[in-house]
């Protein structure tokens, strides 16, 4: 399945409603969140999936910052997490699975998580992940639909991480750019969302399986404005572009293009490499975050201050065309 195939599933299925829930599947979002009290919301969150690196300690890392992503997309803090994993024990060392989930471990500790449980299942392909709880006041929720126009769009971690994984699955990457991709996907979103959280955001989302053009289109999908983006502004890992070059463009980038490409106007200057770029499907990818324009470059430099040095005002909502990326 890729992303978007669960949402095609559920389609046109009624789901039962509740005063206090604050996003829900009608809006898909991040992740769910749900008011306990005035003062209270929680966010929940679940995704795991197959290795994308060989090393079992750091494929447990980077799932865990990729499960803890989504609520810190939303705004909040994260607090508890599960192990959900999928493993064959008959073909496979239990060593490996003890590096997975103290990788995962480590990620939590970082993140001031508590792992308070999980479930495993005997499975031919291993896979590993976390559903993630976490805290917000209900007033403060991020969803990826508030934008007002004006704002401006900031991008936390390049792209071109599926691309990357591509070579490095056909044995084509070098040592020093498997290092690279591996600590950038690892990387948590919480000091972008730390710092996010002090500047009048409108909106956020954090860039996963769709690509950027494929969660941009999420955002101004049956809305008033539409957005610009301007190419040579957007952070992407270099080697990327040397890779889609020679043909390792995922799958997944075709599909996400397939499905969102109509919202798209490209102009002429921008090859169809960056273009499959933008489509790519990223990993634990980095935060997009919508803020007041007067804030925004106030809001990178505080970014760069923190170490997050490839953060980038990235675009533009604009008024019109209506419903539409126009990609500059
Ligand atoms: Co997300
Ligand atoms: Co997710
Ligand atoms: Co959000």
């Amino acid at each position: 399945m890729s992303p978007g195939d669960l949402d095609r599933a559920l389609c046109g299925m009624e789901f039962p409603t509740d005063p206090n829930l604050i996003v829900g599947l009608d809006k898909a979002d991040d992740a769910g969140v749900y008011k306990v009290t005035d003062d209270i919301a929680i966010i929940q969150t679940v995704d795991f999936f197959t290795p994308i690196v060989d090393d079992p300690y750091w494929f447990g890392q980077i799932a865990a910052a990729n499960a803890l992503s989504d609520v810190y997309a939303m705004g909040g803090v994260p607090k508890t997490a599960m192990n959900l994993v999928a493993f064959p024990i008959k073909e496979m060392d239990i060593s490996v699975l003890r590096k997975i989930i103290q990788g995962g471990l480590d990620k939590m500790k970082e993140a001031g998580v508590v792992l308070v449980g999980g479930h495993s299942v005997e499975d031919k392909e291993l896979k590993y992940g976390l559903s993630i709880t976490g805290f917000i006041h209900p007033d403060r929720v991020l969803t990826k639909k508030d934008l007002k126009v004006g704002d401006c769009l900031i991008l936390t971690k390049p792209l071109g991480t599926g691309i990357i994984n591509t070579a490095i699955k056909g044995g084509l990457a070098s040592k020093e750019i498997i290092k690279f991709v591996t600590g950038l996907m690892a990387t948590l979103n919480r000091d972008a969302a730390e710092i996010m959280n002090d500047y009048p955001v409108h909106a956020c989302t954090d860039i996963t399986g769709f690509g950027l053009l494929g969660h941009l289109a999420e955002m101004v999908v049956d809305s008033n404005y539409g957005i610009e983006i301007w190419s040579e502004k957007i952070p992407v890992i270099p080697k990327a572009l040397e890779y889609a070059g020679m043909g390792l463009v995922p799958a997944g980038a075709y599909k996400n293009r397939e499905f969102r490409e109509s919202m798209v106007d490209f102009a002429p200057s921008v090859d169809r490499l960056i273009q499959d770029i933008f489509f790519d499907p990223q990993t634990s990818g980095g935060l997009l975050i919508c803020v007041n324009r007067e804030s925004a470059d106030d809001l990178v430099k505080s970014l760069k201050k923190k170490g997050i040095n490839d953060a980038a005002v990235i675009g533009e909502v604009l008024s019109k065309p209506t419903g539409r990326i126009v990609v500059c």
